[in-house]
């Protein structure tokens, strides 16, 4: 444990007289910034809070036995997703649930070739497998081939008859309620064991997506320059930095009534920081150079390790949903074991970005030369590493919210 871990760990409860002048200063400070009316109407102290986060809170409530599809849902609408946009629209009639992609939903040149937006399917579709399984149900799935012009993404339909296949990742199940993207600093004083990475490998299917672990110092940092220099490529295109700043929620009122996109709560930083953001709102350039320091000064540098996925053929976007369920996975497994995780795929947002302008492919060859991709293209990035903060929960849309009646 690094030493300001440690400092924060033996401060708790018992707040050093340092921490205590501070805090009554950064209080004075927010007071005198926004009034006192400001600050809770801002949401400085209601991290977590409003109807944006019921979702996380009556998920324990919602997992009644025998009340399928609805706990099911309850689950999936928790699942990892780019940029928080929700891209999901399901129909539910009895025990059949049907899948489609919300296109109005898609990040635009962040996500021209709707990569992101399949694997975030695929992670919804992992949760709903888990919950059913959870309690005991089976299913027949249809996933449709295709691309944007078919909607319909998937069929699920619910039978009481158990699927043995499945339940070797029952116990992920469990996590759903509390995994969240952690943004902040990893501990840098604990290497990741490889024992641990060898457990969430193991978490691969058969003929599924690949995982690939970069932990040799040289192979993060050429990572980890990729990702910076990515974050670097799109703040400098203007149309995507646009797009991308398009699902930061800065109002807490906003938040509140999309329940959706990316939130100050959720950079992984400190209180004062993210309630001084919430009374003083920033300019979009410097929301940018933040994401950039914080990517280049924070994420990459204390990352334990990084991952990749990879598919034989991102065109096919079964294999890219299967990547989602892969990636849901990964993460439930990681936060059972105390792990910390982020995607990082400011890189793939630039391959595709490249190949829909017809732009020098230089990131797509960079990243085809990184060690133990097999010659096949990765798809998605992430680190982890033990956290030295706990990550806060993001908002999410009611399940009554999701579905399309007819
Ligand atoms: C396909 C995909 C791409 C993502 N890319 C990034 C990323 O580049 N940077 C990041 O910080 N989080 C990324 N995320 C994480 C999402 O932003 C996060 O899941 C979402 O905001 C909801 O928050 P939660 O995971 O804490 O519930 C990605 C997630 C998915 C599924």
């Amino acid at each position: 444990m690094t030493k300001k871990a440690a400092n924060e760990k033996e401060s708790t409860g018992h707040l050093s007289r340092r921490s205590f002048l501070k805090a009554v200063a950064g209080g004075g400070i927010l007071l005198a910034g926004g009034g006192l009316w400001g600050t809770f109407q801002r949401g400085v102290f209601s991290t977590g809070k409003g109807p944006a986060y019921t979702g996380w809170k009556e998920w324990a409530a919602r997992q009644t036995a025998g009340r399928q599809p609805e706990s099911g849902l309850a689950s999936a609408i928790l699942a990892s997703n780019a940029h928080n946009t929700q891209p999901w629209l399901v129909s539910v009639k009895g025990d059949t649930i049907d899948l489609y992609m919300d296109l109005s939903r898609n990040i635009g040149s962040i996500d021209p070739f709707y990569r992101e937006m399949y694997i975030s399917l695929g992670c919804f579709l992992e949760n709903l497998h888990l919950t059913a399984t959870a309690q005991g149900y089976g299913w027949r799935e249809t996933l449709h081939a295709g691309d944007f012009r078919q909607v319909h993404v998937a069929r699920l339909e619910l039978s009481d008859r158990p699927l043995d296949a499945a339940s070797h990742h029952a116990a992920l199940y469990d996590a759903i309620p509390t995994r969240h993207t952690n943004r902040g600093a990893y501990d840098t004083g604990r290497p990741v064991d490889e024992r641990l990475l060898r457990e969430l490998s193991a978490l691969q299917d058969g003929s599924g997506p690949r995982l690939h672990w970069w932990t040799a110092e040289a192979h993060r940092q050429q990572v980890g320059r990729l990702v910076i220099q990515a974050t670097e490529a799109i703040i400098a295109d203007e149309v995507q930095a646009r797009d991308s700043h398009r699902w930061y929620r800065e109002s807490w009122d906003e938040l509140q009534l999309r329940k959706d996109g990316t939130t100050l709560d959720a950079t992984g930083n400190g209180f004062l920081i993210r309630a001084f953001g919430k009374l003083i709102p920033v300019s979009e350039q410097t929301a940018h150079d933040y994401w950039l320091a914080s990517t280049r000064d924070v994420q990459v540098p204390t990352a334990a390790a990084f991952g990749g996925i990879t598919v034989p053929d991102p065109s096919d976007r079964r294999q890219l949903l299967a990547a989602g369920r892969l990636w849901q996975r990964l993460h439930l497994s990681a936060e059972q074991l105390g792990l910390a995780m982020q995607p990082l795929n400011q890189p793939h947002e630039r391959i595709d970005r490249e190949r829909q302008l017809g732009l020098s492919p230089g990131f797509s060859e960079a990243y085809s030369q990184l060690p133990g991709l097999s010659g096949q293209p990765c798809i998605f990035t992430f680190r982890i590493g033990y956290p030295e903060s706990v990550a806060l929960p993001s908002p999410r849309r009611g399940m009554e919210e999701i579905q399309v009646h007819g």
